[in-house]
């Protein structure tokens, strides 16, 4: 069995741990290849309530072996929080392989990421403030320092000494702040290089070894398409690619290995951060679905904005990432609502749009065009298969799959394992 991705489709947040959690049970492995501590999957089973910002959700099935990819930047204080949070809770981090490839985020990041947002005012890109852009940048750049670098200390020093001295010169000559200390950060991430160094390895190989052998890879996405860099709502994006085409460069796969690709879809729409959302409800009914369905970004806390159900940027996820199946979340959240909108185009200057424009400000002059579908007011949260479903809710599905010309696998009706109505099997 080849590698199985499972990619975020609108603009993340749309319960990809929720479904790579339930594809893990019979994965032989579960990747990361994309993104950093931007990211927070919920996860609910067993052990508890989880939000994981770095380690992959397979972390909770026993039989799979857990990998922190090369494309993905590490910010080791909340790994190893992380880690430790999972070990009190009586899950095994033995099976996590951290690839010496990945970039670090480093103290300067941090600041940076919060002092570039403060100074844009307006124009901000509303990040995580987590460093994740900042650290990207350094990579493109070539000023980045990985996870093999910290094993050994003394080239390491070099290394940091040589970036640092330029962090410094823009905090202290464009911020005005104090610059940072050299000693002190090399001494903390010596440190975390001890505590890493069993978790190191080349995972490219790990992936490698088990793809032939045919063992089942899932390669677990991070934030979702209409945030990348490239396809997404440019600037309003993440800084590293979360399609299907980025697991191949962030694990060191070929594009050949992947045979399915899960597009996971909100049944409506969240964004959290600034850019425009042509699909924004009213205040009163995002209030709702918010409160509802606890719409409050995993990382940061944020209230999300709330959308209705987006089939124009939903095509460009579909073209860009080829999407073999749809797993469609939180269909119970629509349970309450009398009637449910759903975007079929964009009108923009008296055309009709069937793919976003690339550019932001034009995007966020179009005026959706809206197919209204009864609801089904009822609850669905214990239904389990697809046909004793409402027949609005059906509907709703069948209308979602016609408008993204993909067919729907999964349905997520509450957060727990087993809320969920299986379509069609993937595997
Ligand atoms: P950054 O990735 O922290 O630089 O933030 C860039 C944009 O991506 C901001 O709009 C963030 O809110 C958004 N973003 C980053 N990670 C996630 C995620 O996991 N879910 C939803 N939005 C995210």
């Amino acid at each position: 069995m080849p590698a199985i991705a499972v990619i975020g489709a609108q603009w993340g947040d749309e319960g990809k741990g929720r479904v790579v959690d339930l594809l893990a049970e019979k994965a032989h492995m579960v990747v990361r290849f994309s993104g950093g501590n931007n990211a927070g999957h919920t996860v609910i089973n067993q052990h508890g309530e989880f939000r994981l910002h770095l380690v992959p959700a397979g972390i909770f099935r026993p039989q799979a072996t857990c990998i922190i990819g090369n494309g993905v930047v590490i910010d080791p204080a909340v790994l190893f929080e992380e880690i430790e949070e999972l070990q009190k809770s009586g899950v095994d981090t033995q099976r996590l392989f951290i690839s010496d490839r990945a970039h670090l985020i480093m103290p300067y990041h941090i600041l940076l990421d919060g002092l570039e947002e403060d100074s844009k005012g307006s124009k901000a890109i509303g990040t995580t403030r987590r460093g994740v852009g900042p650290a990207f940048v350094d990579k493109i750049a070539r000023l980045g320092i990985r996870t093999g670098d910290l094993l050994d200390k003394e080239a390491f020093r070099q290394r940091l000494a040589f970036v640092l001295e330029r962090k410094n010169a823009i905090l202290t000559k464009i911020y005005g702040i104090q610059p940072l200390s050299l000693k002190e950060i090399h001494e903390s991430y010596c440190n975390y290089g001890e505590r890493m160094a069993p978790y190191i390895q080349q995972t490219e190989f790990l992936v490698r070894e088990a793809l032939e052998v045919d063992k089942l890879v899932l390669l677990e996405g991070a934030q979702g398409s209409l945030l990348d860099p490239d396809f997404g709502t440019y600037p309003y994006v993440t800084s590293s690619s979360p399609l299907a085409g980025g697991a191949c460069l962030g694990l060191g796969i070929t594009p050949m290995q992947i045979r399915h690709i899960i597009g996971v879809f909100k049944a409506y729409t969240t964004r959290v951060g600034s850019g425009p959302m042509p699909t924004e409800m009213d205040k009163e009914t995002a209030h709702v679905i918010r409160e509802k369905a606890r719409e409050y970004g995993a990382t940061t806390g944020r209230p999300r904005r709330c959308g209705w159900f987006d089939s124009t940027v939903g095509r460009l996820s579909v073209l860009v990432n080829g999407f073999t199946s749809v797993a469609l979340t939180r269909m119970d959240v629509l349970d309450i609502l009398p009637s449910i909108k759903v975007c079929t185009s964009y009108r923009l200057e008296g055309k009709t749009l069937q793919q976003p424009p690339s550019n932001s400000s034009t995007l966020g002059k179009c005026e959706p065009l809206y197919e209204e579908l009864p609801g089904w007011q009822s609850p669905t949260g214990h239904i389990r298969r697809f046909r004793d479903l409402p027949l609005e809710a059906r509907r709703y599905v069948r209308k979602i799959e016609e408008l993204l010309g993909c067919q729907v696998d999964l349905i997520t009706v509450g957060p727990k394992r087993n809320e969920m109505i299986s379509v069609r099997s993937f595997l």
